[in-house]
């Protein structure tokens, strides 16, 4: 079955907005995991834009509730996610002014850099998860850093139309092929939405799909629980991706 994490991050950016106390983290994961999620993906990042440490420190101290944590390579974060211990580490790369995640990690050219906080992650015994674009030098660094999972940037495929989504998606799919054959469990996710979703689910090895930002929209007019509920229906259809 394909799984689903919901990143809630874009709740916390409702209320961040106003500095009020709500719309509540615990609360929307609440709502999610009731309505068919497989657990809670947030994004502490270096500028506190959304998520807070307290938020992150709530929701780990949910029973029941499998947490993800997206950080970017930094000694503060590192030393937050160590102490809470969340189910999962993604590492994203990160950068100040961007209006969200840019790109993929480079696990290539940064490989030394990135063994020091695999590593310790890794004997805190947290699940890593390397964001990345579908390209084999970054599976295969991936592989040989010792991560178990990778996430496949998306975002790009989701924002693109006609002959280049083709192109990207079939960049995808060889990802998948490729993540699998070097042993690694491979997820997805960015700019994910029941629109682009019949593509996204061409990728082989599926097993989670982090996604956010489309689901928070669609909760304006629905409710979080059954845009939730939709898209967890809609993955349903996933039958193992391109042969
Ligand atoms: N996966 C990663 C690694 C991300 O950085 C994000 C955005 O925070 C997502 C998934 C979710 O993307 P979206 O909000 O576009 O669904």
């Amino acid at each position: 079955m394909l799984r689903l994490g919901v990143n809630i991050d874009h709740v916390a950016t409702l209320r961040q907005a106003r500095g009020t106390a709500y719309p509540d983290l615990v609360e929307a994961a609440r709502v999610c995991m009731q309505s068919g999620a497989h657990g809670i993906t947030v994004h502490l990042r270096e500028d506190r834009r959304h998520v807070q440490e307290a938020d992150v420190r709530a929701l780990r101290a949910l029973p029941g509730v499998p947490l993800n944590l997206e950080m970017a390579n930094a000694p503060e974060i590192l030393a937050i996610a160590l102490e809470l211990r969340p189910d999962e580490v993604c590492l994203v790369p990160e950068r100040r002014q961007e209006r969200t995640t840019e790109g993929g990690l480079d696990a290539a050219g940064r490989e030394r850099d990135l063994r020091p906080c695999v590593e310790a992650l890794r004997s805190a015994g947290i699940a890593v998860s390397l964001f990345i674009e579908a390209d084999r030098r970054q599976l295969e660094a991936s592989a040989r850093l010792g991560a178990p999972y990778v996430e496949l940037h998306t975002g790009r495929y989701c924002d693109l139309a006609g002959a280049a989504a083709a192109a990207e998606l079939d960049r995808l799919v060889e990802g998948g092929r490729i993540g699998a054959a070097l042993g690694l469990r491979v997820n997805a996710g960015h700019g994910i939405n029941l629109a682009n979703l019949p593509g996204i689910l061409e990728i082989p090895h599926l097993d989670t799909l982090n996604i956010g930002h489309s689901l928070v929209c669609a909760a304006v007019f629905t409710g979080l629980g059954p845009a939730v509920r939709a898209m967890r229906g809609a993955m349903d259809a996933y039958r193992g991706g391109r042969a």
